[in-house]
């Protein structure tokens, strides 16, 4: 019997015939053209939330840590590591077979305070930062020797506007302390990929300011081998033209591109236009879809997931990971961030851990590319 036959007569039984044809994941229909990643926490990394761990499990090629990889969660004190939640989440990735990546070694935040202090109490000399820094990547970079694909090594080291943000590690070492990390991380793990990491990257200055470091890491001979875009997004910015021209000069400059902390949050911004509000309180008007989102907000939504990944594939030649930044609504960084106690729904799967409509259309346009 013709197969076209056995699939018709599958299709009028069941109406479908996904029950029979296994239906796609998220990193299954992206294979051969990037990672698609997810961060995860640690309710999900020790099973507190088993359906949670198991769709991180089954869904994505790559995870990456939330929180505790970062300087202050895993070296919270000069002589003190916390290996215990990196470690779990590391071996989460190896049991399930997926690429797991490190973030972030250096970054003005979410590090212990210590790590800028002297003796004295007074600010940390150049020289005894630089050495912490390298005592830090070295041991971080090294106890994951050969387990981690490639590392955040440093992690929003530029304004909006191009010019270096003026963090203590700048303040203090000046913009080399970035050569510096990627030297560590490289002597640390030869075989590590390296890492830029920032937010805003779709912004002509600051892509254009990224990529002149790019180019003087590789003209000083220094392992770089990605810039990540974190590629967190609001419904109207940024324009697909402004990340389509990102991924131009990034690509042309030389390097892959990683999307690593994708989101689209659905709410109105307090930074949009004039209307930036005095300290971001909180306000009904910012907080429209307590009870549900609208099918035509939804809708909106929808496609714009479906513009932005339909870029990445676009650019799979250059992209080599996508990355959601939170499994489900319930868990995204934006229900408190930029105002605390908001609901909002950034990501693929929604608070019963569903996945969105959203979800099969990408599946069936990866397939097409
Ligand atoms: O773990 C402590 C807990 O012990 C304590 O009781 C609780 C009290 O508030 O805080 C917990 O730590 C929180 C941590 O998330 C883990 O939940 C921190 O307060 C909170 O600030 C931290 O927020 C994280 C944020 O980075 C910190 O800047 C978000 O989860 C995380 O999604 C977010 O991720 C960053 C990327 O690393 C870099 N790019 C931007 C992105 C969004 O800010």
């Amino acid at each position: 019997m013709r197969i076209k036959t056995i699939v018709a007569a599958i299709t009028i039984i069941y109406g479908t015939t996904s029950p029979i044809m296994a239906q796609k994941t998220l990193a299954e229909a992206t294979r051969g053209k990037f990672l698609f990643g997810v961060a995860v926490n640690m309710q999900q990394v020790k099973g507190v939330n088993p359906i949670e761990s198991d769709l991180v499990a089954k869904e994505f090629s790559a995870i990456v840590a939330e929180n505790c990889m970062k300087p202050q969660p895993i070296h919270p004190e000069e002589n003190k590591y916390f290996w215990d939640d990196a470690d779990k989440l590391v071996a989460f990735g190896e049991k399930n077979k997926q690429v797991v990546t490190g973030h972030c070694l250096m970054w003005h935040s979410q590090i212990g305070r210590w790590f800028f202090v002297g003796d004295s109490g007074k600010t940390v000399t150049p020289e005894v930062l630089k050495e912490r820094m390298r005592q830090h990547i070295y041991e971080v970079v090294g106890r994951y020797k050969g387990r981690v694909k490639g590392w955040d090594v440093v992690n929003e080291a530029f304004e909006d506007d191009g010019t270096y943000r003026k963090s203590k590690f700048f303040q203090i070492l000046g913009k080399d302390f970035i050569k510096y990390a990627f030297q560590f991380a490289h002597e640390a793990d030869p075989n590590a990929e390296l890492y830029y990491n920032d937010y805003n990257v779709e912004i002509p200055a600051k892509c254009d300011a990224i990529v002149q470091l790019v180019k003087e890491l590789k003209t000083a001979g220094y392992r770089i081998d990605a810039v990540g875009s974190q590629a967190h997004m609001h419904m109207d910015s940024p324009t697909l033209d402004e990340t389509e021209n990102s991924f131009i000069k990034l690509k042309a400059a030389g390097v892959k591109i990683l999307i690593t902390e994708w989101d689209i949050s659905i709410l109105p911004s307090p930074y949009s236009g004039a209307n930036i509000s005095a300290n971001f309180k909180y306000s009904k008007e910012m907080d429209p879809y307590r009870e549900l989102v609208p099918d035509s907000v939804q809708m909106k939504w929808n496609k714009r997931v479906l513009d932005m990944f339909g870029l990445f594939l676009k650019y799979h030649d250059v992209i080599d990971r996508v990355t959601i930044w939170s499994l489900t609504d319930n868990v995204t960084w934006l229900n408190n961030f930029p105002i605390r106690g908001r609901k909002d729904y950034p990501v693929l799967f929604d608070r019963n851990n569903q996945r969105k409509s959203v979800v099969e259309d990408m599946i069936k346009l990866a397939k097409k590319h």
